[in-house]
């Protein structure tokens, strides 16, 4: 049931949440894209969708954007039923997806004017809403020059751009900085910070943890379709048991004795980090495991460089929850810590 509220807008009767999803399920072919997911956004904050490739953080964004149907379940964004409202909700929601869609053959300019004629905003508003979107995201320069001759980061600026234009409730970002370089990368998170306060709804899908952890207020992990966790970063994180023994080996040629040795020695399994020289498992915060892995590991005879219970980060999180099979390849990390690639 849905109603106008004091803005004239509508939302859903009781609730404060703008996006809400109900068992929601796709497949493709013998391929279960979305398994029965259930996710609540409140307005104005910003949620996480996190999750290795192939998750189905696209296909649960294609679906919220009306580009997709869902085989069953139901989602409302902003009052309207993704399926049945579809129409309205297009007027309210803006979307940059995955790969840019930008026209190569049009200017920059007149990308931006021609999302803003799609979105049906009056004529005299299409130019100067151009103008601020060209402004923010630094492409004043470059707003004349056909969008075939950007870098691939001035596309993905333009793209975020293009969602931004017809000033929507909701905005979905699927991995917006991927591409960016750090310091746009930076901006954008700004940007996304100021569009929440002035009451935006965003649903980001982020391989970077750094981002999800800087913007989101909640987010969720999906894994082959499914909601495995969902939280506060640090929810998520206490689901470690709190802390991470880190141990690092002087030698890299002992990381698997010392994976062995430390079997048991904490709350999980171990793993071993090969890029940083490191064992790693879940433990409590307590002293007494730091002393048991070193006297396991002297007793072994692996010589150490450090030892140290740290915080989990969302990326041990991450591991622990979904394995190994999941990593990303090193090669197509960029910018900041995406899902790193460890052996256990
Ligand atoms: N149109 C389609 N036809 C067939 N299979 C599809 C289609 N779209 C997605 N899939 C499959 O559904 C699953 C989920 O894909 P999806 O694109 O949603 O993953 P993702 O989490 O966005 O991954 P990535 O991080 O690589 O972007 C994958 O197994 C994918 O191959
Ligand atoms: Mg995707």
């Amino acid at each position: 049931m849905y109603a106008k509220d004091a803005i004239g807008e509508r939302c859903a009767i009781g609730t404060t949440d703008e996006i809400t999803v109900e068992g929601i399920g796709k497949r493709f072919g013998s391929t279960i894209a979305l398994d029965d997911v259930h996710l609540t956004v409140p307005r104005g904050t910003v949620f996480g969708l996190l999750g290795p490739n192939g998750a189905g953080k696209t296909t649960l964004v294609r679906i919220l954007t009306t580009l997709l149907r869902p085989d069953h379940g139901r989602a409302v964004v902003a009052g309207y039923d993704v399926v049945h409202d579809a129409a309205q909700l297009r007027s309210v929601i803006g979307l940059a997806g995955q790969y840019a869609a930008v026209d190569e053959t049009l200017t920059g300019r007149e990308n931006l004017k021609l999302v803003a004629r799609l979105y049906h905003l009056p004529r005299r508003e299409w130019g100067p809403r151009a103008e601020a979107v060209l402004e923010r995201f630094s492409l004043t320069d470059a707003a004349d020059r056909p969008v075939r001759t950007y870098s691939g980061g001035m596309r993905r600026r333009l793209d975020l751009g293009a969602s931004l234009v017809g000033r929507p409730r909701v905005l979905i970002l699927d991995e917006p900085t991927t591409g960016l370089d750090p310091r746009t990368r930076m901006e954008l998170w700004v940007y996304v910070e100021d569009l929440v306060r002035d009451g935006v709804t965003v649903l980001l899908t982020t391989q970077y943890l750094e981002e999800a952890e800087r913007l989101a207020a909640r987010m969720a992990v999906l894994d082959q379709g499914k909601v495995i966790a969902e939280g506060t970063a640090n929810e998520l994180k206490d689901r470690l048991g709190g802390a991470v023994l880190e141990v690092a080996v002087a030698d890299p040629k002992d990381l698997e004795r010392a994976r062995e040795l430390l079997v048991g020695v904490g709350s999980g399994a171990p793993s071993i980090d090969p890029a940083r020289n490191t064992v790693s498992v879940a433990a409590h915060q307590d002293a007494q495991v730091v002393l048991d892995a070193a006297a396991r590991l002297l007793q072994g005879e692996v010589p150490l460089q450090d030892i140290a219970l740290r915080r989990p980060s969302l990326d041990d999180v991450f591991l622990a929850l979904t394995g190994n099979r999941t990593a990303v390849e090193p090669a197509a990390a960029q910018g900041p810590k995406r899902w790193g690639r460890r052996s256990s």
